[in-house]
Parts: C-alpha cells; structure tokens; sequence
C-alpha cells in the first residue's frame, strides 16, 4: 500500500492518493513504544514503597478484596493476577469466589461483609457477572468509599460532571492517561478519538480525555465513517476487542495511540497456539503514529497499577492521610 512515488502518477492527485503519499512519507519513521509495562513497575515501586511506609507508622496495611463469580477462565486468570500484583506491593487481598449458580443475593451478601470489614480499603467484582444477575445492582452495592474500580454510579456521575471529584477512577482509562502524562503527551486542545463506548474502558476514557480539555470525539459499532472521524485524532484510545482493526489509513500522521485491546489469535508458530494483538495494527500504525502502546506490555500492566494506587488511596483516605 505505500511506497507511491509522484513520477509514477500521472496528473493532479485524487484527494486519497494525498493521504496515502503523506503516510508513505513517514513508512520509516518509527513510533515511540510507549512502555506500560516499564511504567507499571515504577508505579508499583512507589506504591510499594508508600505501603511499607503506612505499616511501619500507623500500623495499617491495605487490604483489596476480590469477588469472583462463576468459571471464567479469563476473569480467573485477570482475578489471579490482580492478587499477585497485591503481594508484590504488600496489599493485603480477600477472595471470594462463589459459584455460577449463585443468587443475586448471595453476591450481595459478600458485599455488604466486605463493606463492613475495616481491614478491606478496597473491593472490586469481576465482570462480566453471570447474565442472570443484574450488574447494576451489583455495583450499586459496594460502598462509594471503598468502589476501587470506579463503577459506582456516584463516581461515575463525579466523573461526567464539571467541579465534581470522583473517589475513583476506573483503572484501565485512568492507567491510559497516567501513560500520556508520563511520556509528556501533551492532551489539552488535542482532538481525542475513544473506539469503544464500553462502561469499562471507553466511555469513562473518553470523560477523562474531555476532564483533560481535549476535543473529544467517541466511534462505537454504528458510527458512519469511522476512519474518516478516527483520522483526524491527534491520540486516539481504542477499546473495542477487535484484532487489528484500526489500520494505518484511520491513522493521522503523528498521532498518538493507546491500544487497549487484548484479542486472541490464531498462531500455530505459538507454543499456546494463539498470540495476542490489539485492536490497532501495530506494523501499519508503527509507520504512521508518533508514539503507540505495543500488546502485550501497554495498557494491560497499567490497569492492574491503577488498581493498586485506588487500594492504596482508599486506605489512605480512610485514615485521613490525604
Ligand atoms: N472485567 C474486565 N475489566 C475489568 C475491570 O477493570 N474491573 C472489573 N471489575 N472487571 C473487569
């Protein structure tokens, strides 16, 4: 696809040929990776070393608890490692993992236990919940104090509104804004594009990117030209788990871009047999973007980060620290 050389065509240039042409100009140029997984443990170090310091003066040590329901493997694996992560800052972390059957009830019961536990600063429910349980109650139950993942409608509603303060923000839009702040990409007066408008990634990433005064604009699966909307961002955060869908041409030259999806594919070459892609094709997009998240090792290690500094903030908060 690139590679066109003006000698080669004949006349004035039909206006996609220019896009084209301006990509081509930047085939060797190379993105900046932007490495979340190197962020994620300089995070961790710091929130590990903030842990170490409120055990040895006020004798507390956050503590997270996790309700997992059902068999899942993806949300076992995505639970299993959120509890790792706890261990290696020194967060304490409770589990409860009830069965796919269980009540609605029943859920809510662990909750409101983790409620009332002063040593539990955070709780967090996997999602997605069996489809017989009603999400919104769920959420609706665990106190905004203590709602580390930031679904709560009171924070999210803190979220959309202007002078208001959410306690939290969910995790992985807010690891993708910590990620911009830190390689100093520069977000207020920029056009945003969100891909996705999921409750989890990109509706709250899209009022984050706006809370930042950037313009922003949000593509989702009945959105008319998506390309040409997603061509004029200056960052663009895509959440849609589809593999390798945004390709160089919906890309602006010198954009910056956050793939936050995580797809398997198939890849007899792979001991497991698949490997992962984000929703971005990261060999078109390297060519294009100034600077791109790689998958894995991008906004992944970030969320579980975020998590971390939510649970740390909910103890802090709960003694006053802050
Ligand atoms: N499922 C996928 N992502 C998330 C997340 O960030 N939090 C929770 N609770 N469940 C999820």
């Amino acid at each position: 696809m690139w590679g066109f050389s003006n000698a080669a065509l004949p006349g004035p240039l039909p206006s996609y040929f220019i896009l084209s042409i301006t990509a081509a100009m930047a085939t060797d140029a190379s993105a900046k990776v932007i490495d979340g997984k190197s962020v994620a443990k300089q995070i961790r170090e710091e929130i590990a070393a903030e842990v170490s310091r409120m055990k040895d003066e006020i004798g507390v040590v956050p503590g997270l608890a996790v309700i997992l329901v059902g068999d899942r493997k993806d949300s076992a694996t995505y639970v299993r490692n959120k509890k790792k992560a706890c261990e290696s800052v020194g967060i304490n972390s409770f589990e409860v993992h009830l069965p796919e059957d269980s009540s609605e009830q029943e859920v809510l019961n662990a909750i409101s236990g983790f409620n009332d536990d002063p040593s539990v600063h955070g709780i967090l429910v996997q999602l997605p919940l069996p489809s017989h349980m009603k999400e919104q109650n769920i959420l609706n139950a665990v106190t905004i104090e203590k709602d580390v993942d930031g679904f709560h409608p009171l924070n999210i509603g803190r979220l959309a509104m202007r002078g208001r303060e959410p306690l939290f923000v969910p995790c992985t839009p807010k690891g993708c804004i910590e990620l911009l702040h830190r390689y100093g990409v520069e977000i207020k007066g920029k056009r945003a594009v969100v891909i996705g408008r999921s409750n989890i990634v990109g509706m709250p990433a899209a009022l984050l990117l706006q809370r930042e005064d950037a313009t922003v604009s949000i593509v989702h699966s009945r959105t008319k030209n998506p390309e040409e909307i997603t061509r004029q961002a200056d960052i663009i955060i895509s959440a849609v788990g589809q593999p390798n869908m945004v390709r160089g041409s919906w890309i602006k030259p010198g954009a910056v871009i956050i793939d936050v999806g995580i797809n398997p594919v198939e890849d007899a070459t792979s001991p497991r047999g698949y490997r992962l892609v984000g929703d971005i094709c990261y060999e078109e997009a390297c060519k294009i973007a100034s600077a791109i998240t790689p998958v894995p090792g991008g906004v992944g290690p970030m969320t579980i980060a975020m998590l971390l500094s939510n649970t740390l903030s909910a103890a802090k908060r709960a003694y006053n620290l802050q």
